[in-house]
């Protein structure tokens, strides 16, 4: 057959659309914070906003894909996503303080205690967490509301002292641990601390759109783990003025990482073959999950 001159018909499935995507979400839990935080005034309500800016969005990204794959409302999604994010940040601002990572610069910012004082810091992180189920808990998240429910439940689980808040014990104690923690032990501790808000994440618009969240919890889990991996290399290999806080500290502090216990190399081949995995649970989804995929190879990609 002749080839004929004119443009050529664009594959929908091989476009990166993923970086639009991605400041789409950016915009939009930006805008459902904001909203949610509107009438706070004092000075927690200015360290709540404060905490609430900037960040990769990662989670609030999950949420609003794995919505649109079951046909959920915009406006539901972006409710869900500013719920994590409120939970993210108030781990975050806990994470820095002076008890726990001690550190000064989050998000290329004086952390919440330097800029106030470690009290706001407490007061603003927990008034995050209440803020997020405040707003699952409200019928604009979901009509009925077996839904609200099943998504607050499954947020205190991930948000825990079975999820996330064990992680951050664990991965305080393994500081000062007589012995170093083996594979499968940090494989727990990372689970814990940063795979169950994004495994809730992954799994968020499933719930809201009563299906089976299954596959994307398969997906989340992977991606979870491969993320922490890279956060460990990037503290050890990254720019620290691009990651917007000091890199370094987790040899410093004695922390247990895959890095620390497999080496650099090793533990990146882990965290590639994990992103591999991620997209491999999404083959239900069909191409209608090309941003999923782009998300997973975007967070061992990443600099910052
Ligand atoms: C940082 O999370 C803390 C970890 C769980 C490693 P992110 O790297 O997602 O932080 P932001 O939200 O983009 O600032
Ligand atoms: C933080 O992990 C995890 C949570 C806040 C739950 P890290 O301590 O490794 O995160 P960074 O490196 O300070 O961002
Ligand atoms: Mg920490
Ligand atoms: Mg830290
Ligand atoms: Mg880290």
């Amino acid at each position: 057959m002749e080839n004929l001159p004119g443009p050529r018909p664009r594959r929908t499935c091989e476009r990166n659309v993923f970086p639009q995507a991605l400041t789409d979400a950016q915009a939009r839990v930006q805008a459902c914070l904001d909203a949610s935080m509107k009438d706070l005034t004092g000075q927690v309500g200015d360290a709540m906003r404060y905490a609430c800016q900037g960040g990769k969005r990662l989670r609030a990204f999950l949420v609003i894909e794995g919505a649109r794959l079951h046909g959920v409302a915009p406006v539901q999604a972006d409710r869900a996503a500013a719920a994590i994010e409120a939970i993210h940040a108030y781990s975050l601002i806990h994470d820095d303080l002076p008890c726990m990572d001690d550190d000064a610069l989050r998000r290329g910012r004086p952390t919440v205690h330097i800029k106030w004082d470690e009290a706001t810091a407490v007061l603003a992180g927990d008034a995050l967490q209440t803020l997020a189920f405040e707003i699952l808990a409200d019928p604009a998240t979901a009509h009925s509301p077996e839904t609200r429910l099943a998504m607050i439940s499954s947020l205190t689980r991930a948000a825990g002292a079975q999820g996330m808040v064990l992680g951050q014990a664990l991965d305080m104690a393994a500081e000062t641990a007589d012995t170093a923690l083996t594979l499968d032990q940090i494989a727990q501790l990372q689970a814990c601390k940063t795979g169950a808000l994004i495994e809730w994440a992954g799994q968020a618009g499933a719930i809201l759109g009563d299906a089976d969240p299954g596959p994307l919890r398969q997906y989340a889990r992977a991606l979870g783990l491969a993320f922490q991996i890279a956060d460990d290399i990037l503290d050890v290999e990254g720019d620290a003025d691009k990651m917007g806080k000091r890199l370094g500290k987790d040899e410093a502090a004695g922390k247990a990482t895959f890095v620390s216990l497999l080496g650099l190399d090793t533990a990146k081949a882990r965290a590639a073959e994990l992103v591999q995995q991620a997209e491999t649970t999404l083959a239900p989804y069909g191409s209608e999950a090309q941003n999923l995929k782009a998300a997973a190879r975007f967070v061992i990609a990443r600099d910052s």
